[in-house]
């Protein structure tokens, strides 16, 4: 069995400003993420010969890698996080005060719910098909640094996880999801670096 890592970024500006989307950097609290996951990696790998770092192209996710040194990195752009569209850069807040039937609409059915000129869901998941398609093909272990929605959708898939539930699942940030894919099927550890 080998295992595939999954985390999102360390706490970025946006996370604790409460805004959605966005580019920003990790704060203090995401950086120090970064140096505990990059020792978790290095251990937890150290018996591999070979393993890859992905990560989304935005910066929270580059820079979350950046501590992790002695394997290939690759970005992929299906591994960034669920385009809010004109929502992009709002508070929940935000969008519940300015676009309340946006808002709602959202509450009512948030897999299918596509922002106004950005994605839903559903839109994720049918992104992702290339990711997985390439996880399953992979041999040694990957360490996937994305975002909450994404790796919702990805977690369910190797969870086997209902359509449904995918936007609710819980996917907190400094945790790390570690699921082993071996002949018996699927298992899964977590391991919570920070508070
Ligand atoms: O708040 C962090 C974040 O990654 C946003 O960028 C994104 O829009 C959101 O989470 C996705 O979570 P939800 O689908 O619950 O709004």
């Amino acid at each position: 069995p080998r295992p595939i890592l999954l985390t999102r970024h360390g706490e970025s500006r946006d996370n604790v400003r409460g805004r959605i989307g966005g580019d920003t950097v990790i704060s203090e609290a995401g950086e120090l993420y970064a140096r505990k996951l990059a020792n978790f990696v290095e251990k937890r790998l150290k018996n591999e010969r070979t393993a890859s770092i992905w990560t989304s192209t935005l910066q929270r996710t580059i820079l979350t890698a950046s501590p992790i040194v002695g394997f290939p990195k690759i970005q992929w752009r299906a591994l960034d996080e669920i385009n809010a569209g004109v929502c992009d850069g709002m508070t929940y807040e935000e969008i519940k005060k300015n676009m309340p039937e946006e808002y709602e609409s959202r509450k009512k059915d948030k897999l299918r719910y596509r922002y106004p000129r950005g994605e839903s869901y559903l839109d994720v998941i049918q992104r992702l098909e290339p990711v997985i398609i390439e996880l399953e093909r992979q041999r040694s272990p990957v360490v996937v640094i994305s975002h909450q929605a994404v790796l919702r959708a990805l977690y369910s898939y190797f969870a086997d996880r209902p359509l449904k539930e995918i936007p609710h699942i819980e996917v907190p940030l400094h945790t790390i999801i570690e699921i082993q894919m071996g002949v018996t099927g699927v298992q899964e550890k977590r391991y919570k670096l920070m508070d």
